[in-house]
């Protein structure tokens, strides 16, 4: 479950073309969790029904404050409150200027004026008027009020003309909606996670694995982005969507991984070493495919460089580490070695013998270790929300340091 779950959203749709896809944005809303309550201009009422966004929204789609009976005007003091975010998409050049200058004439500026909560806009409108003085210069107000802007994509518009205008499609309105939820605590750090397998070649058709699918380092990668960290993932192969946001390095071996994260380590804040490395790969990958005979095949496996350990020792002053053990046996004391040799700021440690934790799951169920001695055993709990804890737990060592 994602962090919109039990949110509640006001989204305002206003007059546009790109109208229609407040509708996908409303459903994805709500498949997500969130409590959607749309709000529409009467110009937005000529591209789209309310109706549409009542279907989809389980709740009365609000119009004007001016034209329906008394309950509706103090309605948009009520959504101003119960708003977690409040999101205009499409955001017209008119409903901007209005919200730039405090323009209050209508139920979605009348309830943007009052609310308290963080604000995002997705402009979408022809080229002419987005790149108008203008109108940036309105966006550059509300910026720097801390409106949270979602710039428009760049391609061929409704109107027969190219250029920027485009409303963005809806993962990335999901993505800056989510980010406005989102603490900006990691904004100006540089985060570097692995995650995933590697996969270490015989020959051109076979190679040694793991069961690793990235889960854990995927979240870790997302959650920073979405807290404002400039982030980069180097992930062996997966089946996962790269997060938004995110820069994906893709790697296969454990010796393309040293190469991807021990270059990129010196900038980094801190680096979070969440894939499932092959500690040995075998010592000659066949140029053709191995034939099969009668006997048995012996297979000679040279030893991987530890990336962790390298780092460990190149460590940079003010950066921290963080690495990950898996174990099946003797949990904590191999997590303690383990911390200590790679010299490692925080260790995370989990059982695969644990229920709920470890490969491929939605959940995991960690300890986590500190370098002055502290553990934290942690419930289980969804791999997000472990995400956010880790970020947490190494912003604190940050601050104290
Ligand atoms: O020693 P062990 O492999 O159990 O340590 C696990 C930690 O070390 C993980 O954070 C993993 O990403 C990292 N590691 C590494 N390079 C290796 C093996 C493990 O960075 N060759």
């Amino acid at each position: 479950m994602g962090r919109l779950a039990g949110k509640t959203v006001v989204l305002c749709v206003t007059g546009g073309i790109a109208a229609y896809k407040a509708a996908d944005l409303t459903s994805k809303l709500r498949q997500a969790g969130a409590q959607v309550r749309v709000l529409m201009t009467q110009s937005a009422t000529q591209f789209i029904t309310p109706m549409t966004f009542e279907t989809l929204s389980g709740y009365r789609t609000v119009v004007d404050t001016f034209d329906r009976d008394f309950a509706w005007e103090v309605e948009h003091i009520s959504l101003a409150k119960a708003a977690d975010v409040f999101v205009i998409a499409p955001a017209t050049a008119n409903v901007i200027a209005k919200a730039a200058h405090g323009i209050a004439d209508d139920m979605v500026t009348t309830t943007l004026l009052a609310t308290k909560a963080p604000v995002v806009i997705a402009p979408a409108m022809n080229t002419g008027m987005y790149d108008a003085p203008v109108t940036q210069q309105n966006l550059q107000t509300l910026r720097a009020r801390g409106f949270h802007i979602i710039d428009p994509a760049a391609g061929r518009l409704a109107c027969g003309d190219s250029g920027r205008g485009k409303l963005p499609d809806t993962p990335t309105l999901l993505h800056g909606i989510e980010q406005a939820l989102a603490p900006a605590d990691l904004a100006g750090l540089r985060v570097l996670v692995t995650a995933g397998p590697t996969q270490e070649a015989m020959d051109p058709v076979r190679f040694l694995s793991n069961h690793s699918t990235g889960k854990m380092g995927y979240a870790i990668a997302a959650r920073a982005a979405l807290r404002g960290a400039e982030v980069t993932l180097v992930s062996g192969p997966t089946a996962l969507d790269t997060p938004h946001g995110v820069q994906r390095v893709a790697v296969t071996s454990a010796c393309e991984m040293y190469d991807a994260v021990v270059s990129r380590a010196p900038a980094q804040h801190m680096i979070v070493k969440a894939a499932a490395v092959g500690d040995y790969r075998p010592a000659q990958t066949a140029t053709e495919k191995l034939k099969k005979g009668d006997g048995e095949l012996t297979l000679t496996l040279a030893r991987n460089p530890d990336i962790l350990a390298t780092l460990g020792q190149r460590k940079q002053p003010g950066q921290l580490l963080c690495g990950f053990a898996m174990e099946t046996q003797d949990l904590l004391d191999n997590a303690a070695g383990k911390l200590r040799r790679k010299n490692c700021d925080m260790l995370v440690a989990n059982s695969l013998r644990d229920e709920g934790a470890g490969f491929g799951t939605d959940t995991n169920i960690v300890t986590l270790l500190f370098a002055d001695g502290r553990q934290e055993g942690l419930p289980i709990m969804p791999k997000d929300e472990l995400a956010d804890l880790i970020l947490d737990r190494l912003l604190a060592l940050r601050r104290q340091a």
